[in-house]
Parts: structure tokens; C-alpha cells; sequence
């Protein structure tokens, strides 16, 4: 095929698809194709713009390693991370929803009992979080492994701080037999993403700011039950209607309350959708 000019070029690329074997990769690469060119078209893309684009793309590629997915930080703040979510994880009313699982999440973390103290010496107000576990006819969960993560006070994940070598603020959890929790903590604050690579550079170019409403990450697994990704988030905080990412939903707003002796409390149950 010779002489391809801006209209006819689209449908040749499609057609250069013909052999593909995988039909769900020929589906999304003609999707892909179709999308991408109607979006050239519609901007009416520049040389100079196309090779700003290439330019960006790859130093969004040179800041990823294995402590660092710049990529994933890129599809979370044009909130494809959460259509992604939103789309996968339609659950039936009275379900808990999910959120964006984020990259702070740890493999091994430690393993701790009722009532202990997840904190493990990270800077914060202390909190006791307690809730249930229960299937969607509100039968308790027991049993349930229950993975909790969170930024500290500096709104800093223990992982941020490169000295550090024991985790801190998160940990794994069992419901007991009537599907009850309880841990110790600290008070989740509000922290802005990191903004000092190419997603930092994007929010700033469009007035945008890095920051996420206060959340606690949980990570609920239990057999016979879908495995549950989903945050707390807190109440009052000023970032709920502009989280950099878009994960908030009104379901998964939590209410922290002080209490006489400075602390605070937070109770939230879960209830997790019964496995397909
Ligand atoms: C988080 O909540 O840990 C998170 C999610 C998306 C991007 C950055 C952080
Ligand atoms: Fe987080």
C-alpha cells in the first residue's frame, strides 16, 4: 500500500492487524490505532508536539525502577488507574467499593495480633481502627486476612525514607471468629504524590495539585469472598472533592473521633462480595 495520506492511513494501519492471533490483543491494538489517530486529528498534533509527547513518555519511562512506577503514577492522575477499578470492581449494593490499590503497598509486612500496635514507632496521633468483617447477608467473616498500609505523620509511607529498615504503619491482621478487628495506629494525614519527576511536571503545567485526601489503605482477602482493595478516607479533610488521583468515594468516607486523652478512634466495617 503506497501513497497513504492523512485518511486513508488510519484504516491501512487497522488492516496491517489482520493476522494477529490473539483476538483480544487485535481488539484493543484496532481500538488503540482508531483512538489514537482520531486524537492527532482532533488536536491537530505538531511535529514539534508529537516529539514534546515522545520526549516526555520516555523520561516518564527513565524514572521507573523497582521502588519507582512513574507509569502507574501517570495513569493515576489522568484517572485511568480508577476507571480501571470502577469498571472491574462493580460489586451489588451494600458491598464495600473499591479504590486504587496506589504503589505504597508492601509485600511480608508483619504479621500482628488483635489489638497490637501497626505503627511500630511511625510519627503520628495515635488511633485505634475497629470494625467487621462481613459477607454481603451480614454474616461475619472470620478469619479474614486484613492487610493495612498508611502514610505517617510527615505524610511520608515507611518506604520513603531510605534508612529505614523495619516497616512501619502497616501490617496484617486476622478477624476473630465473629468477624471483628481492632489495631492500633496513628492518624492518617492528608500527603501530596510524589511530584518530582514527569507526573509532578504535568500537574504543575495544568494548575493541578499533588495532593490526596487523609486514607488508610486496606487490603481484605477471606476464601469463598472476592479479595477487597479499597481506603478509608477521612472525614472533613480538604482534599476529598480533589484528590490527585480520583479515588474518593462517599461509601469509604470514615469519621476519625478525638478522644478525651488526645487520641482518636475510627470504626469501619467491610463487606466484602461473595466470590464469583
Ligand atoms: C496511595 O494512596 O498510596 C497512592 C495512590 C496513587 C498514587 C500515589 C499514591
Ligand atoms: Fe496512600
Amino acid at each position: 500500500m503506497r501513497n497513504l495520506n492523512q485518511h486513508t492511513i488510519t484504516k491501512a494501519v487497522i488492516e496491517r492487524l489482520a493476522d494477529t492471533q490473539d483476538e483480544r490483543l487485535k481488539e484493543i491494538m484496532t481500538s488503540l490505532v482508531q483512538h489514537l489517530h482520531a486524537f492527532a486529528r482532533e488536536v491537530e498534533l505538531t511535529e514539534d508536539e508529537w516529539f514534546k509527547g515522545i520526549q516526555y513518555l520516555t523520561a516518564t519511562g527513565q524514572m521507573c525502577d523497582d521502588k519507582r512506577q512513574e507509569f502507574i503514577l501517570l495513569s493515576d492522575v489522568l484517572g485511568l488507574s480508577m476507571l480501571t477499578v470502577a469498571m472491574n470492581n462493580d460489586k451489588p449494593a451494600g458491598c464495600t467499593e473499591a479504590t486504587v490499590f496506589g504503589p505504597f503497598h508492601v509485600d511480608g509486612a508483619p504479621h500482628y495480633a488483635d489489638g497490637d500496635d501497626v505503627a511500630n514507632g511511625a510519627a503520628g496521633i495515635p488511633c485505634r481502627v475497629r470494625g467487621t468483617v462481613k459477607g454481603l447477608n451480614g454474616e461475619p467473616v472470620a478469619g479474614a486476612v486484613i492487610e493495612v498500609w498508611q502514610a505517617d505523620a510527615q505524610g511520608n509511607y515507611d518506604v520513603q525514607y531510605p534508612g529505614l529498615d523495619e516497616p512501619q504503619a502497616r501490617g496484617v491482621l486476622k478477624s476473630g471468629p465473629d468477624g471483628r478487628f481492632h489495631f492500633r495506629t496513628i492518624v492518617a494525614e492528608a500527603y501530596p504524590i510524589p511530584s518530582d519527576g514527569t507526573v509532578g511536571e504535568l500537574l504543575r503545567a495544568t494548575g493541578r495539585h499533588p495532593w490526596r485526601p487523609a486514607h488508610l489503605h486496606f487490603m481484605i482477602k477471606a476464601p469463598r469472598y472476592e479479595t477487597l482493595v479499597t481506603h478509608v478516607f477521612r472525614k472533613g479533610d480538604q482534599y476529598l472533592d480533589s484528590d490527585a488521583v480520583f479515588g474518593v468515594r462517599e461509601s469509604l468516607v470514615g469519621d476519625w473521633l478525638a478522644q478525651p486523652d488526645g487520641s482518636y478512634t475510627l470504626d469501619f466495617d467491610f463487606v466484602l462480595n461473595p466470590g464469583k
